[in-house]
């Protein structure tokens, strides 16, 4: 049965918080060709380059219908602010800190960011109500679980690392706040987001790196290639259709607004090596030479999950899309993006 769904509202004004980020970047872009009216907050923080936020920022600018706020959403006098000011119809909450990693030494700013900012963005649609509020949630929140695909509806209460604790609160304060204050809210489990101008603290980014600075990869798989890792790796323009698509598409029932959780991923897991060897053919196709990565193979760190695989019946359901991009064309656009952009040969 096709599913029937809102198309983009182009009258309405769009919120993006995290609009110098990866996702924002390609989201906001989407959003103002389609000409809709886009404002964008973005802390612009160092956790990675931030050359490469002025620059997915300098190709926004020159959009009459886009505004940059530069500000921190855990700051909550700036964004009543920002709503009070500017009025957004729809908000789209990127804004977060990312990295599993990252959180096992860093804490605090996932608690500062992920939750004190969050909570503020849920105080902001509470009294200058929208009529939507979507958020980033994340595939992390799956831990550990072994049944796969993961489904939404799948027991999510054990976290193995802070950030993922940080997205599940996020679907749990959604729950809260659209339960009480009738806000339309929808949570997006990403499933490792990739493509050009991505972030580079990824694996497929920071692999890159590596080959061009002389470095060996660090591969976290006991270098046991039966007991492989798996992800489901989903293209940028993938994740943003995903996004428009919902966009217009709150879950509303006779009993009023509602809160929706859904998985946003490729919904076909690569193993880790496989990813690896094509991505090396990527690079090889865009330097015209062999590329063979030199490998060190470590144990699984911890937080790490062994597998991440998408069920998305339900948001194919809603909107009538998944996710469909081979893993071979999007890795090709990010290496020729990257050759392009650090000029390398
Ligand atoms: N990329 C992925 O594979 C992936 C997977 C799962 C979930 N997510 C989630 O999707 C969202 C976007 O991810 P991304 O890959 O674009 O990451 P990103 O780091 O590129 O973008 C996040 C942006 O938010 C900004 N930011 C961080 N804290 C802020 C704060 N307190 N106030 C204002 N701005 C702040 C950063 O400067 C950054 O530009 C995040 O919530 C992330 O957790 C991403």
């Amino acid at each position: 049965m096709q599913s029937v769904y809102q198309p983009l509202d182009t009258t309405k004004t769009y919120l993006i918080t995290g609009a110098a980020g990866f996702i924002g970047f390609y989201l906001a872009r989407k959003l103002l060709i389609e000409g809709c009216r886009v404002i964008g907050i973005d802390n612009v923080n160092d956790y990675y380059d931030v050359r490469l936020k002025y620059a997915r920022l300098e190709q926004l600018t020159p959009f009459d219908q886009f505004t940059f706020v530069k500000g921190d959403i855990a700051d909550k006098v700036m964004l009543a602010a920002v709503f009070e000011e500017y009025k957004p119809n729809i908000v789209i909450n990127l804004a977060a800190q990312a990295g599993v990693r990252y959180s096992i030494d860093n804490p605090d700013v996932y608690i500062q960011s992920n939750i004190i900012g969050f909570f503020n963005i849920l105080e902001a649609c509470r009294y200058h109500p929208v009529d939507h509020l979507i958020y980033a949630s994340s595939s992390s929140v799956y831990g550990a679980n072994t049944k796969v695909p993961f489904a939404e509806s799948d027991f999510v209460d054990h976290p193995v690392s802070l950030y993922a604790a940080t997205k599940k609160s996020n679907e749990l304060m959604a729950y809260t706040y659209s339960h009480l204050y009738k806000i339309p809210a929808t949570g997006l489990r990403f499933f490792t987001v990739y493509g050009p101008m991505g972030r580079p603290d990824m694996a497929y980014f920071s692999f890159t790196h590596k080959y061009f600075s002389g470095e060996p990869i660090r591969i976290f798989n006991n270098g046991d290639f039966a007991q492989d890792l798996y992800r489901d790796f989903t293209y940028i323009d993938d994740i943003v259709q995903g996004i428009e698509r919902l966009l217009s598409n709150p879950l509303i029932t006779d009993e009023g607004a509602l809160h929706r959780v859904y998985n946003i991923g490729n919904n076909r897991p690569e193993k880790l090596m496989t990813f690896i060897e094509t991505l090396e053919n990527c690079l090889s196709q865009s330097l015209g030479k062999t590329v063979i990565f030199t490998k060190v193979f470590e144990p699984m760190k911890a937080g790490d999950v062994p597998a991440t695989f998408a069920d998305t019946r339900l948001l194919e359901k809603t909107v009538d899309f998944r996710p469909k991009t081979p893993i071979r064309e999007g890795l090709q656009h990010f290496t020729d993006w990257y050759c392009d952009y650090y000029q390398v040969k």
